[in-house]
Order: C-alpha cells, then structure tokens, then sequence
C-alpha cells in the first residue's frame, strides 16, 4: 500500500485527495519506481481541471518525478532493481510515493544529480532544451522573447541563453521577478503587468525585434508575442498559464509579417528513448557544467499538493516546485 493523490471530478485544488493506493505489479515492459521527489508543473493544473481530459476518472495527477527502481517487468532492459532513475513524461500519477510507467520514460540519474534537482529540472529542463536547442536552434548572438521568466521553465531558460551567448528578454508580472530572473541571466526584463511589451521590444532591438518569441502564457499574451516576432520569424506558443489560444484566423500570421508559429510538447520531441537521453544527457552537462543551478524555491510535503498547485497558479512561486512523499 502506498500514498497517492488523486482526483475523481475536475475542478479547484479542493478535489485533490491524499488516500491510500495499490500500485499494480509491472506490466512486462513497465517499472515500479519509489518517489523521492516529485516535480509539480503548471500541465498538472490543466488535468486537473479538465482542460486537458486525463484518459479516466479516478486519475493519479502529475508526470515528473525521480527515485528508485523498486520492480521490474520480465521483458525491461537496461533497468534493475535499485538504479536511480528519473522521468518527465508518461501515465499520470507521479503524485505518488510509487510510481509504474513503462521503462521506455525512464532515464538513468547520474551521482551528480539529486533526486531533488532531478524532480525540479527533468519536465522544465528537457523542455529548454527542446525550445531553445531545437524548435528554433539558438547560435548565440541572437535576442529572443520569453514570457514568464522566472517561473519553472523561465529560470532555466534564463540561464540556458545565457550560456549559449543569447539575449533573452523576459517579460514578469513584478520587480521581484525582474529582478530574480537578471540574476538568472535574462539580458533584460519587462514587467508586462504596466510596461508595453511591445515598445520596450521594439527599444531593446532598435526596431528589429524578435527571431523568436516563446510564450507558455497563451491567451493573454498571444497577439502581443505576434507583434513582437520580426518577419518571417516564429512564434513558439508552449503553454495556457492565463487560458488556451483558440480560434485563430491563420491571415493574421500574414499581416504581421509572413510569421510562423508552432505549438510544440515534451512527449512530441523526447518521443524515443534515444531521443529522451540526449535530450537529458545534454540537460544534465548543463548541470554538471555549473551553467544551469538548480533553483529550488518552493518544497512541500506530497500530501500538500492542493496548496503547492495554489501558490504556482497564483503567480506566487519562481523557480521549480517540489513534492516530497
Ligand atoms: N509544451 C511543453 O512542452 C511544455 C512543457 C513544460 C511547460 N509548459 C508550459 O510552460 C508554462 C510554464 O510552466 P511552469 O510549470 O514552469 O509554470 P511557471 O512558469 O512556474 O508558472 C506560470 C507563470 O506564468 C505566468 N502567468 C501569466 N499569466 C498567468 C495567469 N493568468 N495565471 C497564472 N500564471 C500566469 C506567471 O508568471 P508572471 O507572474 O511573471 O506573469 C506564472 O508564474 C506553462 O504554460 C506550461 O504549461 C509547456
């Protein structure tokens, strides 16, 4: 028996539940992994209200985690009971003390790496990865717009440009968060709850604007990011944190200048477990390197996982929030 929160009806925090669980045995191709900590991303959110249906109800929540293999199916290679392990997409319900998903989602932990900075980093890190290294391949050199800064993904992505010599432009809702995310290496910051986006991109690239503009905001930010993207350049819309993009008239990619625009997910470019390891070995280099830390900000126990879901969707958090069971 173990713990686990669940979900039967869709709707605030108050329909997460802390009850026990009967995680079932390994199917042949699965694993069992014990949680030492879990990741909490803003996708939990949309689960959990429905705005992205989980396959049934009652539903496990959550896709990110870290621990120790604990079983093994009869045809798995390349895991073993006891390795350190560590995931970022499959079944719903890493909001758990166990955890079964098939092996084809685990990657290997390296000694370096904790299992708490695994949670904070495998979902948000391997999507930094994917945006700023392949959906649009940064050189160094270039300016890029990237909305919410310092929360999860933005912190990293902060320090990714960085590293790769980018000037990335973040846009937050306070001075607090301007502030932590220059630390965090945004070139500049723009606090769009009372500057114009807009015209302060338009200063900060003498009128060139942007190659890229990633947004993980959505609705509320969606025809600025538009107007921010130079001709022929691409919109990378990631995420719903104020509500989902819809019914978009296509002529508006060709008034604001011939633009392209994708809307990418993890699964979709970590979609083998080829591809899923590069993608983290590369994460865990950055780690490893020094030029990615970690920025814990907020820890609570797993059977607060209403309260941690409350802080992230009211824009109190920064950095990456964890669970632990
Ligand atoms: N497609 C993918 O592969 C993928 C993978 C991971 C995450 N995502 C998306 O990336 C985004 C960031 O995820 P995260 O887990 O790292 O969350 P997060 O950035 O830590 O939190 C969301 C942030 O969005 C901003 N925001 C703007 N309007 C908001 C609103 N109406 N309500 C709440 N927040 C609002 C807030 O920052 P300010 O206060 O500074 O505005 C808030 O802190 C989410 O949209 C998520 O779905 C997509």
């Amino acid at each position: 028996m173990a713990k686990r929160i669940q979900f039967s009806q869709h709707g605030t925090s108050e329909v997460l539940q802390y009850l026990d669980y009967q995680p079932a045995e390994p199917g042949p191709h699965e694993v069992r992994v014990a949680n030492r900590a879990i990741g909490l991303n803003f996708i939990d959110t949309y689960y959990r209200t429905g705005l992205y249906p989980p396959p049934a109800l009652p539903s496990g929540l959550g896709t990110e985690g870290a621990g120790v293999v604990e079983a093994v199916g009869s045809a798995v290679e390349g895991f073993a009971v006891g390795d350190r392990v560590a995931y970022a997409t499959g079944p719903l319900g890493a909001y758990s003390e166990l955890h079964v998903l098939p092996a084809e989602k685990l990657v290997h932990l390296p000694d370096s790496i904790s299992f708490e900075q695994a949670a904070a980093v495998m979902l948000k890190g391997l999507t930094v990865q994917y945006l700023l290294r392949q959906t649009f391949e940064l050189k160094g050199g270039e300016t890029v717009l990237f909305h919410a800064a310092a929360g999860g993904v933005g912190s990293i992505a902060c320090q990714w440009a960085r590293a790769l010599g980018v000037r990335l432009i973040g846009t937050v809702s306070s001075a607090e968060k301007a502030a932590r995310a220059r630390e965090l290496g945004a070139w500049a910051t723009i606090v769009y709850s009372h500057e114009d986006v807009l015209q302060r991109v338009l200063e900060l690239t003498d009128g060139a604007k942007c190659p890229v503009v990633y947004d993980g905001v959505g609705q509320s930010t969606w025809e600025t990011s538009l107007d921010c993207v130079a001709p022929r350049g691409l919109l990378v819309s990631f995420g719903n944190a104020s509500g989902a993009v819809t019914g978009v008239n296509l002529g508006i990619l060709a008034q604001k200048g011939s633009l392209y625009v994708t809307r990418p997910t993890l699964a979709g470019y970590a979609d083998t477990p080829q591809r899923l390891q590069a993608m983290a070995d590369e994460l865990f280099g950055m780690i490893e390197s020094g030029k990615l830390q970690v920025d814990i900000s907020n820890r609570y126990p797993l059977k607060e996982a209403a309260a941690a879901q409350d802080a992230l969707s009211a824009r109190q958090t920064t950095g990456s929030t964890i669970l632990l069971p």
